[in-house]
């Protein structure tokens, strides 16, 4: 399989990653999509030289600027003929006050949705010529709400509502792809949101304020943590089974718990129609990408 993962630098894209490359007899190919070039090369060596796999590169991009994302569409479309999988999980985490982006935005607003918004929209063709069945995964969490009079959270910020926020946008998204792909004769991608059900032992643990800290380093005693390298193996059977399979998962929103994967069930603002058309137009709106409006005139 060919797969993208979004922020392989750390955590969970990390830990993918990195078990991908290393599983079925490294015949899997990496590509991370990441913002410092120095982690970047770190990560990859790191992977070579753990898994023996060679086929793994990496696209820079910084999703705190729309302007990078239609440079690295243009790097990855110039390189692929083709994708089978796309890890949607860079995030930004934790942040002690609100930084706007460059584009004006709530950077969770923009890394862990917007960009990816349009990054996905722009790459579906590359998944559709998959001959193993192209399948996006959402590394989402439940919850969270839509701020509509204040999606850029000038007025009203929290990390945690801005974390939030960008989750249900990102399921929203997932269930609009889904449902306009099923309507076809021959859907070849599937989407699907999975939500770890243990907390991952991140790259979120060095920037957390000290009693965060303590009390993560006390929780970890008791086993509430799992490394990236556990979160990988959990998760890559999404990226390596059958596309029979993956199409059985598309639409749903799972976790993994007693040793299976199981439904979640979605909340209602996920699912309302009129919510996702709105959120849809805005996220057009705010990518203001021409091409990105002519490819999701075919979703109608
Ligand atoms: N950890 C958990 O248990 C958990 C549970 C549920 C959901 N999540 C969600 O999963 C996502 C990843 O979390 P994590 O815990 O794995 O976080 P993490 O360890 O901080 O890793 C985040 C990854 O995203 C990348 N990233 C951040 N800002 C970026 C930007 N502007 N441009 C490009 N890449 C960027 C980071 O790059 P750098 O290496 O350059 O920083 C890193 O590779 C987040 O959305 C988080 O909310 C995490």
């Amino acid at each position: 399989m060919k797969v993208l993962v979004t922020g392989g630098t750390n955590g969970m894209g990390k830990g993918v990653a990195k078990v991908l490359a290393g599983s079925d007899n490294r015949i899997h190919e990496i590509i991370i999509l990441c913002r410092s070039e120095e982690r970047g090369q770190a990560a990859i060596k790191e992977f070579e030289e753990s898994t023996k796999n060679n086929n793994i590169s990496m696209v820079l991009c910084d999703l705190t600027k729309l302007q990078d994302v239609r440079n690295a569409i243009k790097e990855i479309r110039s390189q692929h003929a083709f994708l089978d999988g796309i890890f949607i999980n860079a995030g930004l985490g934790y942040a002690a006050e609100r930084v706007e982006t460059e584009d004006g935005m709530d950077p969770h607003f923009q890394v862990n949705y917007l960009s990816q918004f349009m990054l996905t929209l722009n790459l579906l063709d590359l998944l559709e010529k998959s001959d193993k069945g192209g399948r996006v995964i959402f590394n989402v969490t439940e919850g969270g709400e839509i701020f509509w009079d204040d999606m850029q959270m000038k007025e009203n910020w929290s990390y945690e509502n801005g974390i939030h926020q960008a989750m249900l946008a990102k399921r929203m998204f997932c269930d609009r792809l889904h449902n306009f792909y099923r309507k076809i004769e021959d859907p070849k991608v599937s989407f699907i949101g999975f939500e770890i059900a243990k907390t991952v032992w991140t790259n979120q643990i060095n920037i957390i304020p000290l009693p965060m800290k303590v009390m993560a380093n006390v929780m970890k005693l008791f086993g509430t943590f799992i490394s990236i390298e556990e979160c990988g193996r959990i998760m890559s059977p999404l990226f390596t089974e059958s596309q029979e399979e993956s199409l059985k998962k598309s639409g749903k929103f799972l976790t993994w718990k007693k040793n299976q994967f199981i439904e979640i069930e979605q909340g209602n603002d996920v699912l309302d129609k009129e919510k996702q058309d709105k959120l849809w137009n805005i996220s057009l709106e705010l990518c203001n990408d021409e091409k990105t409006t002519q490819i999701a005139e075919r979703f109608g």
